[in-house]
């Protein structure tokens, strides 16, 4: 068995969280690998619909170990309260373990989210506020509190006061607030280590030992690549690698352990915050494709911008990601449109491009060029095979398979776990 990394190839929401249930039934180890709770991964399955924004989606398959990885950044109140929330509908989280080399989000780092992003005025990022960018660059900047720290509390007080007198200067004489109490944030995370140093572990360990035993682990990406702080529409990003490289440095893994790369794309494209988004439908179109398929953010209830698919975005995904197989999730969303269109290339001041630029400048001022193609007009929500399908939606997803240079493994026709079509198996 081997590591299949299962990764967002568009701006995030692709249904990666379904993807990974699916896959997970047959999975030893699911690890989530990046990002923290600005992700929530929505999961319809026996036990009922569930939306995680940290614990991996592979906690509901009763033979895998899941664990959150170094590269994810931890609110801890969010994580009990997740625990909590699954215990009481009967999901087991015994087999959860959190690596002790994670950061956790500290309250200044959800304050300094919102006072940074009003400062920013009209230039806002739209992040989801959730202290992911503030906690990212304490992590680089050496000023991180990680969750190991919270198994020693001697420890914990002397990194919290080191750390805490620098933000409170932020806090008070930038932003003019008042500033944190040591005794109350030491007291409230000396309690979270109570309560979370069970699940607290050197987590590499573990999986290695999978690998060893030829078990099947599973990356579980979160966000999306053109949200990436590198290849993504920076500055408007996220904070962490979504991407599949980003998957071996946030779990601990070499990157000949990969063997298979899905990238999870929606069959049109959608974007939550700011940042370009070239084929953005602005008018019914788009607001035809929100409304049924209730395209509004599972973490913080934002409308999402909704769009045809981006070829030239995809393609740009495939290779920073190097995909095996592609998730093509959501068709069912299109089976009532009577014309589909595919963006295959941009016009960027009267000349054709077919790349996805490094420079927002440039990526806003792209006008997308549509290739159309004929809608099928028919349910699809029930098909389970993919010759099934109507002969329009498979010319469909053979366009898309021709542009973005990967072969389609799997297309999801709904929310359920089993409205899937397994066009390549990939276990
Ligand atoms: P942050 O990750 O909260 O800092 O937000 C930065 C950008 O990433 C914003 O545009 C968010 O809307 C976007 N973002 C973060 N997490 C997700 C996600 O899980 N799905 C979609 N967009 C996300």
């Amino acid at each position: 068995m081997s590591v299949i990394a299962v990764i967002g190839a568009q701006w995030g929401d692709e249904g990666k969280g379904k993807v990974v249930d699916l896959l997970a039934q047959k999975a030893r180890v699911v690890v989530r690998f990046s990002g923290g709770d600005n992700a929530g991964h929505t999961v319809i399955n026996p036990y009922g619909k569930f939306a995680l924004h940290l614990i991996p989606s592979g906690i509901f398959s009763s033979q895998a170990v899941c664990i959150i990885g170094n590269g994810v950044v931890i609110n801890p109140a969010v994580l009990i309260d997740e625990i909590d929330q699954l215990n009481q509908r009967g999901v087991d989280t015994s087999r959860l373990f959190i690596s002790d080399r994670a950061h956790l989000i500290m309250p200044y780092h959800i304050l300094l989210d919102g006072l940074e992003e009003e400062s920013r005025a009209g230039k806002a990022l739209g992040t989801t506020r959730r202290g992911i960018g503030p906690a990212f660059a304490d992590k680089t900047a050496r000023l991180g509190i990680r969750t190991g720290d919270l198994l020693d509390k001697e420890v914990l007080l002397e990194r919290l006061h080191l750390i805490l007198d620098g933000k409170n200067i932020i806090l008070t004489k930038v932003y003019g607030v008042s500033p944190l109490s040591l005794d109350e944030v030491y007291s409230q995370y000396c309690q979270y280590g109570e309560r979370l140093a069970p699940y607290i572990r050197e987590t590499t360990i573990m999986l290695e030992e999978a690998l060893n035993r030829e078990e099947l682990v599973l990356l579980e990406g979160a966000q999306g690549a053109l949200l990436d702080p590198d290849f993504g529409t920076y500055p408007y990003t996220t904070s962490s690698s979504p991407l599949a490289g980003g998957g071996c440095l946030g779990a601990g893994l070499g990157p000949t352990r990969i063997s298979r790369i899905i990238g999870v794309f929606k069959a049109y494209c959608t974007r939550v915050g700011g940042g370009p988004m070239p084929t953005e439908l602005k008018d019914e179109t788009g607001d035809l494709i929100r409304e049924r398929a209730h395209e509004y953010g599972t973490t913080t209830g934002r409308p999402r911008r909704c769009g045809w698919f981006d070829a030239v975005a995809a393609r740009f995904s495939t290779r920073i990601n190097g995909f095996t197989g592609a998730a093509i999730t959501r068709l069912d969303i299109l089976d009532s449109f009577p014309r589909l269109k595919v963006c295959v290339g941009y016009k960027l001041d009267g000349q054709t491009i077919d790349y996805f630029s490094g420079s927002i400048a440039t990526l806003e001022k792209c006008q997308p060029i549509y290739e159309e193609l004929p809608g099928w007009q028919a349910p699809t929500t029930n098909v389970r095979q993919y010759e099934q399908l109507p002969v329009k939606a498979r010319q469909y997803l053979t366009r898309l398979e021709e542009l973005i240079f990967c072969p389609i493994d799997i297309i999801s026709v709904g929310a359920g776990r089993d409205q899937t079509i397994i066009k390549v198996p990939i276990l």
